[in-house]
């Protein structure tokens, strides 16, 4: 079976650094073309902007092809064709397929129908690991380090997948965690279950000021609205933080602040000329990351 990125946790410790010391050498040489007459499929079953366009641009910055969709509506899934009959139909086209899908286990599922390298951009609320790859390369990219980071995950913290691969990523580290969320949206038991099995901490609040001042990242998360199955449940948490400038007077020298974007009201526009907001750099980090998983998943050494 070809090797895929569905989860995290298919990663070892070394196979992760061995990832982001790839990416080092990508972002050190924005453009090669290791992967001439390879063509990529990039399936977006979900709405994207950075995901999407930054694994198409590391796609040709590698010299391979793009093909494929950003919008279903415009493929014979309006007409009713099955998930499993569209993975195998591209499948017979390209040698890699980068797929998001609103359920949860769709790439995992992909992957056990075709021999390709299937890569997971984000299956509903389980997995984002491509997000998280990124995230682990901009933390050691600020701090200088991933061993015993004290990480502050904020927001939607139940159906945010990008802080559930984060937080299974960042057990290998032995982080310390803080989670901040309204109590409708804390961090699910099986993630809190899964630190404590490792002997690792995790401290909750429902006040952003809390443990802001303690933390090496504050990763701000967005209320994911497509998730609600019920409007009222979103309007009673959608505005619940807001992070101003003014809040970041105690925060600590090294703290940066990161988030997956998009961000909606959650990070106040005066937070971006801070010293401290670092989320653009991470959004670009990811194109970095992301040609080094399609060269590494694709066999380059
Ligand atoms: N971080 C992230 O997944 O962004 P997009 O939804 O724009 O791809």
């Amino acid at each position: 079976m070809a090797k895929s990125l569905i989860s995290i946790r298919d990663f070892s410790t070394e196979e992760i650094l061995h990832i982001l010391d790839i990416a080092t050498e990508m972002e050190q040489n924005k453009s090669q073309n290791i992967l001439q007459g390879k063509v990529i499929a990039c399936l977006f079953f979900e709405p994207s902007t950075r995901t999407r366009l930054s694994f198409e641009t590391a796609a040709n910055r590698l010299g391979a092809r793009v093909i494929g969709f950003s919008d279903v509506g415009n493929t014979s899934i309006s007409k009713g064709e099955s998930l499993k009959d569209t993975i195998k139909m591209v499948a017979n086209y390209v040698d890699m397929i980068i797929m998001r899908h609103p359920l949860e286990g769709a790439a995992r599922y992909a992957s056990e129908i075709c021999n390709l390298p299937i890569v997971n951009a984000g299956d509903g609320a389980n997995q984002h690991p491509s997000q998280t790859l990124l995230d682990l390369y901009t933390i050691r990219e600020t701090q200088g380090r991933l061993e015993n980071i004290s990480i502050n995950m904020v927001g939607d913290l139940k159906y945010g997948r990008t802080v559930h691969s984060l937080l299974q990523a960042l057990s290998n580290f032995k982080a310390n965690f803080f989670f901040t969320s309204p109590d409708s949206l804390k961090m699910p038991d099986e993630y809190k279950e899964f630190l404590t099995e490792r002997g690792l901490q995790y401290k909750e609040t429902s006040s952003l000021n809390e443990y802001i001042n303690c933390c090496d990242i504050l990763y701000m998360t967005r209320v994911q609205q497509e998730r609600f199955r019920n409007p009222m449940e979103y309007e009673k948490v959608k505005n619940f933080f807001r992070l101003d400038a003014s809040m970041l007077d105690g925060v600590k020298p090294n703290m940066k602040i990161l988030h997956p974007l998009p961000r909606i009201n959650e990070i106040a526009t005066d937070v971006d000329d801070t010293p401290y907001a670092y989320f653009y750099k991470q959004a670009e980090n990811g194109m970095y990351v992301r040609m080094a998983i399609i060269a590494y998943l694709l066999g380059y050494k």
